[in-house]
C-alpha cells in the first residue's frame, strides 16, 4: 500500500535540481496511497554511485530534507535513472530505517522501492542472514534488496544481465508486489515488475511517438534465464548458488526515430497514472509478472513465467492514451481534494449518465454490459462484492436491484466473502465494485469467483485497474480522479452507475415501466438537486462549530433505502473526524442501540419521505421519549416535522434515488467536523486511498 515513481531520461539534458522535482511531485500526486514516510534514490556525483534521501511524514517534509543537504542541485545529467516512494508501513512502523529505498548493502549496491507485500520475506531474512547479510530495516522490501546481491555475487563471472537478475529474484518471491531495482553495477538500466499491484509506464519523446505498442518477450535469452531453487519456499533451508545464465539481448528499434537513430527520451513509473498524467499521456499498463527492463532509450518487457502449455507466446503491451487532465487532480479553489471532490458531484454525476441515460426516450446503454445482458438476466442470483464505501453504495441500491430484476441479490464485504468461502457456481453474476480497481480483498474475491465460473461485473472508477482489466465486463463509472482518502464523489457515481444497471436488466419488463420512466426523471433532475443540498453548506458548518462541537459520538438513523446512508455518513465521519459515529437501521434500535439514548447522546435521524417514512417517525417518537434531541433531515416542505427540531432539509426526489441528496449533507458535515479539529482531511491518519494488502 504505496505509491512507487521511477523517472529515466536519455539523451535529454535535465539538471539534478529538475529531476529531484519530477520525483518529488511523482511522489506527491501519489500521496493518497501512503504518506507515512518518503524516500528517493538518484545518481551521485561519481560514476556508478548512488545517494538517497528518506524522511518519515508527506513529501513535504523530503523536500525539505533534499534543500537542507548539500547536494549539488545545478549537476546536468544527459542520461539517468532514478527511484522514490512514498510509504504506508506494513512491516515495520513509520520511521527513516523502514522508508524505501531499500538497500542491499551500505554501498547502496541494489535499491529497491515496493508496493506490496512479500509474504516470504521472514524466511528469505532468516536464511540470507545465516549466510551473513546484515539487515538494517523490519521491512520485507530489504530482504529483496538483499536477495538481489546475492544472486548478483554468485554469478562466477558477474554476466548477468539486469534483468536476468531480477527474474530470479523475483522467482523466490511470495505474496503481491510492485517493484522498481536501481543498481550501481548497471548505471543508467531500471527494471520495474508487478504482480498483484499496479504499475504503469509513461513514455515521452520530443518527437512524436510513433511506435503504439512494445513486445513482450516470452523466449529470447533473458527471458529464459533460469536460477532455480534459490530459497525453498517453505520452509527455508539451504541458497543454491543459481547458474550463470546466457547474456544476449534482442535487437528492439522500439523507441528510435525514423531514422534509426535513438532519440531524447523520458520514461515515468508510477502506481497510478495521476502522478505522469502532467508529463505525458502515453502510458503502458503492466501486467502481473511483466518485468520491464528500461536502459539506452529503449524499453523491452519479459514475462516472468510462460504461459501454462511452457510454449513461448508473443503478446504485445500496447501504449495508451489517458484520458485524465492534470487540472482534474489538482485542488483548484478548494481548500481539500475532498472540499473539491464533493463540489464537483453534480458535475461527476452528470459525466456517470453521459452517453448512457436518453432523456427523450427513457434508454439506458451501458455498452460494457451489452453483450452480457442476457447471461445477467438468466443468472440465479446476484452477488455484490466490495468493501467501505463501495460496499455501501451497493448496499444502498440493493433495494431496486431486488425490485426492478426480480432477482435475489446479495451484498457482501469482500474480506468477509473470502473469509467463508462463500459458495459461488458458474450461474452466479458477481458484481466487484471498487473505486480503485485495485482494492487487494476486492481483487481476490473477484478471482475466487472467477475461478468458479461465475460472471464477473466491474464497477470502477480507475480505467485500467486490476478490476477493469480481469472482469468480464463491467461499467466505468467515469466520476474523475478521486484524491481525498474518503470516497465522496465515487459513492454518488458508483450509486448512479449500479442504478443504471438494474435499470437496464429491467428495460424488457413492461410491468415496470412507470417505475423506470420515474426513476429516469429523477436521474434527470439529479444535478441541480445536488446543487440546492450543496448550497447549504454554512449552515452545516455551524452544526459542525456548534451543537455538535464537543460531542464526542453520534448516532445516525434510518431505514431502507436510507440505512446504507447512515452507514456512509458515519463511516465519513469517523474516519476523517476520529468522532465515534454509528450508523444504526432504525428498525433494529429496539433490539439494543435505544439503550445508547438521553439527552448527551447526539443524535441525526433521516427522515425523508417515503413508504416507510411512518415507521421513522416512530422511531423518532422513541428517541425523544428518551429525551434525545435528534437532528432530523427531512424534505424541503415537510409541515410535519414538529415546531423547534432542528432540521437539515434536502429537496425530495425519488425513494431509490433519494439516498444520493441525503449523503451529501453528510459529507459536508464530516468535513466541517474535521476541520474545525484541525485534522488533515484529505489524509486521514492510519488510512490509505487504495488498500492493496489484504
Ligand atoms: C472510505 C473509503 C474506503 C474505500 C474502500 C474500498 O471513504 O474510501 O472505505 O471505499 O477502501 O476502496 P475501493 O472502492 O477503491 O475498492
Amino acid at each position: 500500500m504505496c505509491g512507487i515513481f521511477g523517472y529515466c531520461n536519455f539523451l535529454k539534458e535535465k539538471d539534478r535540481k529538475e529531476i529531484l522535482e519530477i520525483l518529488c511531485t511523482g511522489l506527491a500526486r501519489q500521496e493518497y496511497r501512503g504518506y507515512d514516510s518518503a524516500g528517493l534514490g538518484i545518481d551521485g556525483d561519481k560514476p556508478g554511485e548512488i545517494v538517497y534521501f528518506k524522511e518519515v511524514g508527506k513529501v513535504a517534509g523530503l523536500r525539505h530534507r533534499i534543500a537542507e543537504s548539500s547536494i549539488d542541485t545545478t549537476k546536468t545529467m544527459i542520461s539517468q535513472v532514478s527511484i522514490a516512494h512514498t510509504r504506508w508501513a506494513t512491516h515495520g512502523p513509520p520511521s527513516v530505517r523502514n522508508c524505501h529505498p531499500l538497500r542491499s548493502d551500505v554501498n547502496n549496491t541494489f535499491m529497491v522501492v515496493h508496493n506490496g507485500i512479500v509474504t516470504n520475506a521472514a524466511a528469505l531474512r532468516q536464511v540470507l542472514q545465516k549466510r551473513g547479510f546484515a539487515f538494517e530495516s523490519d521491512t520485507d522490501t530489504e530482504a529483496v534488496a538483499i536477495l538481489t546481491k546475492y544472486v548478483y555475487d554468485s554469478q562466477p563471472d558477474k554476466r548477468i544481465t539486469f534483468t536476468s537478475l531480477v527474474k530470479a529474484v523475483l522467482s523466490e518471491l511470495e505474496g503481491s508486489f510492485a517493484f522498481v531495482f536501481k543498481s550501481t553495477h548497471f548505471p543508467n538500466e531500471i527494471v520495474t515488475a508487478r504482480r498483484g499491484s499496479p504499475l504503469l509506464i509513461g513514455v515521452k519523446t520530443d518527437k512524436k511517438l510513433k511506435v503504439d505498442f512494445v513486445d513482450v518477450e516470452f523466449a529470447g535469452a533473458e527471458a529464459d534465464a533460469k536460477v532455480e531453487n534459490l530459497v525453498p519456499t517453505s520452509p527455508t533451508s539451504r541458497l543454491a548458488p543459481p547458474s550463470a545464465p546466457k547474456v544476449s539481448r534482442r535487437q528492439s528499434r522500439n523507441f528510435m526515430s525514423e531514422d534509426g537513430m535513438p532519440q531524447p527520451i523520458e520514461f515515468f513509473i508510477a502506481s497510478d497514472a495521476s502522478a505522469i498524467v502532467e508529463h505525458t499521456k502515453r502510458v503502458l499498463y503492466l501486467e502481473d509478472d511483466d518485468i520491464a527492463h528500461i536502459a539506452e532509450g529503449q524499453l523491452h518487457i519479459h514475462r516472468l513465467r510462460r504461459d501454462e502449455s511452457g510454449k513461448a507466446e508473443t503478446a504485445i503491451r500496447s501504449i495508451e492514451t489517458l484520458e485524465i487532465e492534470i487540472a482534474e487532480i489538482m485542488k483548484g479553489k478548494f481548500d481539500h481534494f475532498m472540499q473539491k471532490e464533493i463540489y464537483e458531484q453534480p458535475e461527476s454525476v452528470v459525466n456517470t449518465m453521459r452517453g448512457r441515460v436518453n432523456f427523450d426516450d427513457y434508454k439506458i446503454t451501458l455498452g460494457g454490459l451489452r453483450a452480457y445482458l442476457p447471461i445477467i438476466r438468466r443468472g440465479r442470483r446476484i452477488v455484490f462484492c466490495a468493501c467501505g464505501t463501495s460496499y455501501h453504495s451497493a448496499l444502498a441500491t440493493r433495494a431496486i436491484f431486488e425490485e426492478l430484476t426480480e432477482i435475489p441479490v446479495s451484498v457482501e464485504l469482500a474480506s468477509d466473502f473470502l473469509d467463508r468461502k462463500t459458495p459461488i457456481f458458474r450461474d452466479d453474476v458477481c458484481v466487484f465494485v471498487s473505486q480503485s480497481g485495485e482494492t487487494a480483498d476486492t481483487i481476490l474475491a473477484m478471482r475466487y469467483c472467477f475461478e468458479r465460473g461465475a460472471l464477473c461485473v466491474g464497477v470502477v472508477n480507475t480505467v485500467g485497474s486490476t478490476i477493469s482489466r480481469e472482469t468480464h465486463c463491467g461499467i466505468h463509472i467515469n466520476a474523475g480522479p478521486e484524491v481525498g482518502v474518503a470516497s465522496t464523489k465515487a459513492y454518488t457515481s458508483q450509486y448512479i452507475a449500479l442504478m443504471l444497471m438494474a435499470l437496464q436488466l429491467s428495460e424488457d419488463r413492461i410491468s415496470f415501466t412507470d417505475r423506470r420512466n420515474q426513476i429516469i426523471e429523477g436521474l434527470c433532475a439529479l444535478p441541480a438537486q445536488i446543487k440546492s443540498v450543496l448550497d447549504k453548506d454554512e449552515s452545516l458548518r455551524e452544526l459542525a462549530n456548534g451543537v455538535l462541537a464537543n460531542s464526542r459520538s453520534l448516532l445516525l438513523m434510518g431505514r431502507g433505502y436510507q440505512h446504507a446512508t447512515c452507514l456512509e455518513g458515519a463511516l465519513k465521519i469517523k474516519e476523517i473526524s476520529y468522532m465515534h459515529s454509528e450508523g444504526i437501521l432504525a428498525g433494529e434500535l429496539k433490539h439494543g442501540p435505544l439503550a445508547l439514548i438521553d439527552e448527551n447522546m447526539p443524535v441525526i435521524i433521516i427522515m425523508t419521505k417515503d413508504s416507510l417514512y411512518p415507521k421513522v417517525q416512530s422511531a423518532f417518537e422513541q428517541i425523544t421519549a428518551r429525551k434525545a434531541q435528534p437532528i432530523v433531515v427531512c424534505n424541503e416542505g415537510d409541515t410535519e416535522i414538529k415546531a423547534g427540531v432542528k432540521t437539515i432539509r434536502v429537496p425530495r426526489t425519488v425513494d431509490c434515488l433519494q439516498g444520493l441528496l441525503n449523503i451529501i449533507p453528510m459529507q459536508l458535515l464530516s468535513y466541517h467536523l474535521a476541520i474545525k479539529n484541525g485534522f488533515d482531511v484529505d489524509f486521514p491518519r492510519n488510512l490509505a486511498k487504495s488498500v492493496t494488502t489484504e
